[in-house]
């Protein structure tokens, strides 16, 4: 009874407490914290294969080709993405950074889709050179840049054209992306003539239809809708003489947080592919472009609390990481679930749990019934998506360091970084 291994989180057996200890894997959470310092990023490898592994199974288990490509921008480690390329993925990419990544940690240029509204003229014939798959277009302009980059290469440019289905995915604002004032895509009728266009353009050939509708969708059924809408469009296509190897769904599928409960890669997939082989179109390519479902529950963000403090209104746990190592709660008011690496008995007060840069909205969590000692270790689970890569160097502060366990092992995958790093190439003036 007393070294029960409990799940922080539902369905997600690698970040547990057993007993009173926090564990990622096999490895004790404060053992960690001893040896790499806070704050500090850590990532399960067994999670995150897990999380691959339930999309290619449901990939293996369906009629429909499916290519799967990891949404790079979710967690772009060069470790993580090395896992990820070993078990075969392709990466979907929205820069050059993002693609030298990719490269970087042995990924194949050939299976890489380049999304994005916004590729400059570099990024492109930096794709072109490596031979990336498809870049995913958005525009008009895009698109006669992209025949132009192409041209000057002496490549030719594999096209899907990203249409903006006009559907609401019920997700945050910021992170919707299908609805018709979203600035993605391109609406059916104008990806229709751009289709056509594709016809008199030399170096680019339309070979796709992509779509992407937001981020933490937690239904297959807005999906359903946008889906309808990208294969009408395909078929319009068709009728006028353009050939359309695949469909690119996007990514999106959400994780559980706190009490979400959203379809596993099998329950999302198999309607989607169900309705595709019901409309004909069974014999396509079907893209996904998972990223958050993939990483985020197997990370968690390790953190020191420095000071308990108490005002009139309120208790506050002071961390040692902040809105610049974690931004989702300070941007999307985001809750992720926080747990001490060593539980304790006693009385809960509820904290928040805020960080040491000067902003009020530098905080992690709010009101966190916890029972708390200054020098307390906490876990901010379900921070491997949008975690690290979205951090700065906000009040000069060095991002994180991050590791990867593997069973009983822990390996330093990036150090922390100094603050002589972060000013190195800067000039004084002369
Ligand atoms: N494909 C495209 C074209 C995307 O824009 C995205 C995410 C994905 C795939 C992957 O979506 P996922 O499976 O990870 O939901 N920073 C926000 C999330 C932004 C998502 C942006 N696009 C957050 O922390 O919630």
């Amino acid at each position: 009874m007393k070294n029960l291994t409990v799940p922080c989180l539902p369905g997600h057996p690698h970040v547990a407490h057993v007993g009173s200890t926090l564990k990622i894997e096999h490895v004790t959470a404060s053992d960690l914290a001893d040896e790499f310092g806070t704050p500090t990023y850590v990532y399960s490898r067994a999670a995150i294969e897990a999380a691959a592994r339930s999309y290619s199974e449901a990939a293996q288990a369906s009629p429909v080709r499916v290519a799967l490509r990891y949404a790079v921008k979710a967690n772009s480690s060069l470790a993580v993405l090395q896992l990820l390329a070993r078990l075969g993925w392709g990466f979907d990419i929205v820069s050059g950074g993002e693609l030298k990544r990719v490269l970087a940690a042995g990924g194949d240029a050939g299976k890489v889709v380049f999304s994005g509204v916004g590729k400059t003229a570099d990024e492109m014939r930096l794709a072109l050179d490596a031979g990336v798959e498809c870049f995913n277009v958005e525009s008009p302009g895009e698109l006669a840049a992209l025949n132009r980059v192409a041209q000057a290469a002496g490549k030719i440019a594999r096209v899907a054209l990203r249409v903006n289905p006009d559907v609401d995915a019920g997700t945050h604002p910021y992170i919707s992306t299908g609805l018709k004032t979203n600035k993605f895509g391109v609406s059916p009728d104008q990806a229709a003539q751009l289709a056509l266009q594709t016809a008199h353009l030399d170096q680019v050939q339309l070979i796709g239809i992509a779509c992407h509708i937001g981020s933490q969708i937690t239904s297959a059924l807005p999906y359903l809708d946008a889906l309808d809408k990208v294969l009408d469009l395909v078929e319009h296509m068709e009728r006028k003489g353009a050939k359309i190897e695949h469909i690119d769904l996007g990514g999106g599928l959400a994780i559980r947080y706190t009490d979400e409960t959203p379809p596993t890669p099998q329950e999302w997939l198999a309607p989607l592919l169900a309705r595709i082989c019901a409309r004909g179109f069974g014999h396509r390519t079907v893209v996904i472009e998972p990223g958050r479902s993939i990483v985020g529950n197997a990370g968690v963000l390790l953190t020191r609390t420095l000071y308990l403090k108490s005002t009139p209104a309120k208790h506050f746990a002071v961390v040692d990481a902040g809105m610049n190592d974690l931004i989702r709660p300070a941007l999307y008011s985001a809750e992720q679930v926080v747990v001490p690496a060593e539980s304790r008995a006693g009385n809960a007060l509820k904290y928040d749990i805020v960080g040491p840069v000067c902003e009020s909205a530098d905080w992690l969590a709010r009101g966190r019934a916890l029972v708390l000692e200054e020098g307390d270790l906490l876990a901010v689970l379900s921070s491997g998506a949008y975690g690290m890569v979205m951090a700065s160097n906000y009040n000069s502060r060095g991002r994180p360091a991050e590791v990867m366990v593997d069973g009983d092992t822990a390996t330093l995958i990036r150090p922390r970084e100094t603050a002589e790093q972060i000013y190195a190439s800067e000039r004084l003036l002369p």
